[in-house]
């Protein structure tokens, strides 16, 4: 299967996704919290389907990680990892911030990666090794060396009221450091904005491969780069990322480093 393929079909997927989520926006939605704060609603679970059977019928061998559903395990070494919904909290309330995002995987490398901003008709894609796009222009991170002029973004898990490690050590020192900070609520957004250089820096604790496997992707595509917030090497598969546009990675690393010796 050609990695060219396998992009065409996440993009079509991911822009008829986007779709079911642009017309059930703004409509009262029924929604079940998983947690106390962690919600899912219908059309979460209307795109996952649509996706799901999708993959189903186009790949019928290929394995499926898709946020909502159990992970359906084949002998495959292709496995597609999707999140039919990401910025599910902003959807229910009517913010328009969300996408769909949708990635292929063969034995851990990532072969194509899809996010899709059904609002602004924002498609983001990669390859690898083939660059990064916006609706098919290509992309690249920003030029911002100083972390002082660096636009950043970050979010919060949703055990925020539980964990000891919520973040917000890391959010103060940023403030003081960075020129300013959004928190708006889609990590896969928040990698392509940094990717087609809206951003400068991203960091979050407690992500999952479908918020980031697609986003991973066009980000390194783009020219950025992203570790763990001790600097080791990042996949999709840790929970916690810092991603860049690269020129600003030390400075931020700097920043994490002395706010981790801070904390009691
Ligand atoms: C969430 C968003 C949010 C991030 C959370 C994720 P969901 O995904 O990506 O930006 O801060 O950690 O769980 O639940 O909207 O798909
Ligand atoms: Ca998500
Ligand atoms: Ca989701």
């Amino acid at each position: 299967m050609e990695n060219r393929d396998l992009l065409r079909f996440a993009e079509e997927v991911a822009r008829g996704a986007g779709g079911i989520l642009r017309r059930n926006y703004g409509r009262k939605q029924s929604i079940h919290f998983k947690g106390e704060i962690d919600l899912v609603t219908e059309v979460d679970r209307q795109s996952e389907a649509y996706i799901m059977g999708s993959i189903r019928s186009a790949f019928p061998d290929h394995g499926i990680l898709s946020e909502e559903s159990s992970e359906i395990l084949t002998s495959s070494p292709y496995r597609w990892i999707v999140d039919p919904l990401d910025g599910t909290t902003n959807y229910a309330h009517g913010y328009p911030c969300f996408c769909v995002s949708i990635a292929v995987e063969r034995e851990g490398s990532l072969l194509a990666g899809a996010v899709f901003d059904p609002l602004l008709g924002e498609l983001f894609t990669a390859k690898p090794g083939g660059g990064a796009f916006r609706n098919g222009e290509r992309i690249f991170v920003s030029p911002t060396e100083k972390l002082r002029q660096s636009l950043l973004s970050t979010g919060f898990a949703y055990d925020v009221n539980t964990s000891a490690d919520n973040n917000l050590d890391y959010f103060r020192e940023f403030v003081f450091t960075g020129q300013a900070i959004r928190r708006d609520g889609s990590a896969a957004l928040d990698l392509c904005y940094l990717a087609c250089g809206r951003f400068d820096g991203f960091w979050e604790l407690a992500l999952k491969p479908w918020d980031t496997a697609a986003g991973l992707l066009i980000l390194t595509e783009a020219g950025g780069l992203a570790t763990r917030l001790d600097g080791s090497p990042y996949d999709f598969i840790q929970p916690d990322i810092l991603a860049s546009n690269g020129l600003i990675h030390d400075q931020m690393l700097a920043v994490l480093k002395k706010s981790r010796r801070d904390v009691p």
